[in-house]
């Protein structure tokens, strides 16, 4: 057991505390007042303010973290009917971000991409999205009961990769559902895909709303934008109805938070917020909100938050591409898409003869350099504010490392196109059904031209064993 540690000020000392504390964001402020107040804490969790810590993980992280491991408590707010500090905190992000309403979320912009979907899709609705969109969106169409109409994503087979979707696929797809009698309740697109590409969602936010359809941005990859001139433009500047931001990937929130704001008129607020209730916890934790709240705080209070990291990634962009059998991933894989986050960096590997799993084998294991995305024939690498110019040379030295190591060989080039793992594949069953249909367990070989019966994406898992739709 560990002894709470910590220093508690008296009542006079608490209130001019909080008065000196009136600079700090305002969940951070309540979270430290709260923690001050010397309460008998016979609420949860069991540790009590890290009175009964587990050890080796109080030895780890300090005691601090359990001190301010808090649920709901009358001096902080409630989750999903606030009004006090975390109602500020969350009108401070809704300005910062530019959105008539944010929600603070707790189960990632996996649950606000389902929360959207379900926000703005019923029963039998049509739903456009691109087929290589997030797990969350497929959950979202299954827990919606939506049907699907998919976009087969613009794909590079030199990289493979896949790229965003264009404003022309996306009229096609409305105009080819409408045609067959469909109700296109939403459209769903990815945008930065995780290799930081953008699709050009002005124009297709216009084709949307030209057809009183709502857009949705998964945006959980571009939550940075608004805050560097050599950004793309954010989402909802753009017109997007919703964007969904996993504030824990670039920006500083602690992993699992995110942001999803809203704009505009088309969206159905209060069956929105009924959504994320439903699939949010009800205990929340309080750290997680107030990191929301802090990295809100971080960016209003830096107006050039992102320099250095944008430099860092120019300079280390330049730098890997002087370096023999590297490449860099740029636009010009994507000729139909004219924008891509500066601080996402795909390195190919190919022409080493390596595939991107080897080479992230050996940049993990031998040289403690680890990317954030491994795929077939590339690394990707993610540039943040937490990114150093140290950590930029051992990058660079590692390259050369592998450049070093092995020898150029010839690699067959090919273009840009439709053809690859994202062929848009005949949908017998819609999602909700497949996932809810009793299934069978069969070898990977044996499964041509049956049904699917769960999720498969294109990553390095290999599979032995698929489960089939009976
Ligand atoms: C494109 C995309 N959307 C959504 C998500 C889910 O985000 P989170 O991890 O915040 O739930 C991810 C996660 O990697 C993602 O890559």
């Amino acid at each position: 057991m560990t002894k709470m540690g910590i220093t508690m000020v008296d009542d006079n000392g608490a209130t001019n505390l909080a008065e000196a504390d009136h600079h700090l964001p305002p969940l951070v402020r309540a979270l430290k007042a709260s923690a001050e107040r010397k309460t008998v804490p016979f609420h949860f969790p069991g540790h009590k303010r890290g009175q009964a810590a587990p050890t080796p993980l109080a030895e780890l992280i300090g005691i601090n973290p359990f001190l301010h491991d808090v649920t709901e408590l009358p001096d902080l707010d409630r989750f999903f009917s606030p009004k006090g500090p975390l109602l500020e905190a969350k009108k401070l992000a809704a300005q910062l971000f530019g959105a008539k309403e944010t929600w603070f979320l707790v189960g990632g912009t996996s649950c606000g991409v389902q929360a959207a979907i379900m926000a703005t899709c019923s029963p039998g609705d049509t739903i456009i999205l691109p087929r290589n969109a997030h797990v969350s969106a497929t959950t979202g169409v299954i827990f919606s009961g939506a049907v699907p109409k998919y976009i087969v994503p613009q794909y590079n087979s030199e990289w493979d990769i896949a790229a965003g979707v264009t404003p022309s696929q996306v009229k096609a797809a409305i105009r080819e559902s409408r045609a067959s009698g469909r109700k296109v309740a939403a459209v769903f697109v990815t945008s930065p895909t995780y290799n930081g590409i953008c699709s050009n969602l002005s124009e297709i936010s216009k084709v949307c709303h030209s057809q009183g359809i709502p857009l949705i941005v998964d945006e959980a990859h571009g939550a940075h934008f608004k805050f560097h001139p050599q950004m793309p433009k954010p989402a909802l500047d753009q017109g997007a109805d919703v964007s969904i931001q996993s504030t824990h990937k670039v920006l500083c929130s602690f992993s699992q938070t995110s942001m999803l704001h809203i704009s505009g008129e088309m969206i159905d607020r209060e069956r929105l917020h009924k959504c994320l209730h439903a699939l949010q916890s009800t205990s929340p934790s309080w750290l997680f909100l107030a990191s929301l709240d802090a990295a809100r705080h971080q960016l209003s209070t830096d107006a050039a938050a992102f320099d250095h990291a944008v430099n860092l990634a120019n300079v280390a962009k330049i730098l890997i591409r002087k370096i023999p059998g590297i490449s860099v991933l740029d636009l010009s894989a994507f000729p139909d898409f004219s924008n891509m986050d500066p601080l996402r960096v795909t390195i190919g590997v190919w022409q080493l003869g390596l595939s991107g799993f080897q080479a992230n084998e050996i940049l993990d294991n031998d040289l403690g350099i680890i990317p954030e995305l491994v795929s077939t024939k590339s690394v990707t690498l993610a540039f943040s504010q937490g990114t150093t110019g140290e950590h930029v040379q051992r990058l660079v030295s590692g390259l050369k490392h592998l450049s070093w190591t092995f020898s150029v060989v010839n690699c067959e080039t090919t273009v840009a196109g439709k053809a690859g793992p994202y062929d848009d594949p005949v949908m017998s069953l819609n999602p909700r059904e497949a996932f809810f249909a009793s299934k069978m367990k069969m070898s990977f070989k044996d499964c041509s031209g049956e049904v699917c019966g769960e999720f498969i994406c294109h990553t390095r898992q290999e599979f032995q064993f698929l489960y089939l739709v009976k």
